[in-house]
């Protein structure tokens, strides 16, 4: 492999699927149980708020229990012991690649650890169960917190960030993704154009499978610690 400086990292639910927490669009997935457009967009806020914090409530009680796996851990490993660049996108909202040491890390769709008040702006860690009836510790106003998730419509955060790192990336690695949600979907195609060498480590083949010039299939949990250490040209013991 050739010399790799700089390594951009996408992520997506399947990597917190070992975790416990449940993807999107696997047949027992949160789209089979919820229409994303209720819960998971600004007009089913405005049209029923209530429906949504349940939604966002029961999901926040889910990932406070949830602990980091093997995957998680072996990207923590890969940033701190990598001699280059390792920046991870992530599409998820849980906090598990902080809780497994990750520090130069983008959440794209936001973090639902974190509330933002929609009247004053303010974003704030928050990890109870909110309502309408939350107040905001900014503005004092209650109606307006909402979970600080990027809802369908809404633009996700720090995509400029994102864009100057695939324009430079040496290795582009996809990790338990679908491949189906744009922008992040097209960000293979990004890295391709910057000449940069593309592995999807998925349990299958994703959408945008054959975007990439390399792909390993399997749970995080085995193929994320073995691509790493190939990387670091390690064996780690467990
Ligand atoms: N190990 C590796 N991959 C896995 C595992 C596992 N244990 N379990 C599932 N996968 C793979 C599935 O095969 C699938 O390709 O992870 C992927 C999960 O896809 P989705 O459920 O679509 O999740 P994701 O790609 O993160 O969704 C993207 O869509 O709904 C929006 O905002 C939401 O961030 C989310 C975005």
């Amino acid at each position: 492999m050739t010399k790799l400086d700089s390594i951009v990292i996408l992520t997506g639910a399947g990597l917190s699927a070992e975790s416990g927490l449940a993807t999107f669009r696997d047949a027992d997935g949160i789209w089979a149980k919820y229409d994303y457009r209720e819960v998971a967009t600004p007009e089913g806020y405005a049209r029923n708020p209530g429906r949504v914090h349940e939604f966002y409530n029961s999901r926040r009680r889910d990932i406070l229990k949830a602990t980091p796996n093997a995957a998680h851990m072996a990207l923590a490993r890969l940033e701190q012991q990598h001699q280059g660049h390792v920046l991870i996108v992530t599409q998820n909202i849980d906090h598990l690649h902080e809780a497994a040491g990750s520090r130069n890390l983008i959440h794209m769709h936001g973090e639902l650890l974190k509330a933002k008040c929609s009247r004053c702006g303010t974003r704030c860690d928050y990890r109870e169960d909110l309502s309408v009836a939350t107040a905001c510790a900014a503005c004092g106003e209650t109606g307006g917190m909402r979970p600080d998730v990027v809802w369908f419509g809404e633009m996700p955060y720090q995509m400029q960030r994102i864009h100057e790192a695939l324009a430079t990336a040496d290795l582009f690695i996809s990790i338990g993704t679908s491949g189906n949600v744009y922008p992040a979907a097209g960000f293979v195609a990004s890295a391709i154009e910057a000449g940069a060498h593309t592995v999807e480590l998925n349990l299958e083949p994703s959408e945008g499978a054959s975007h990439f010039a390399e792909a390993v299939n399997g749970p995080a949990t085995l193929v994320v610690p073995a691509f790493v250490e190939r990387l670091l040209g390690t064996r780690h013991t467990a």
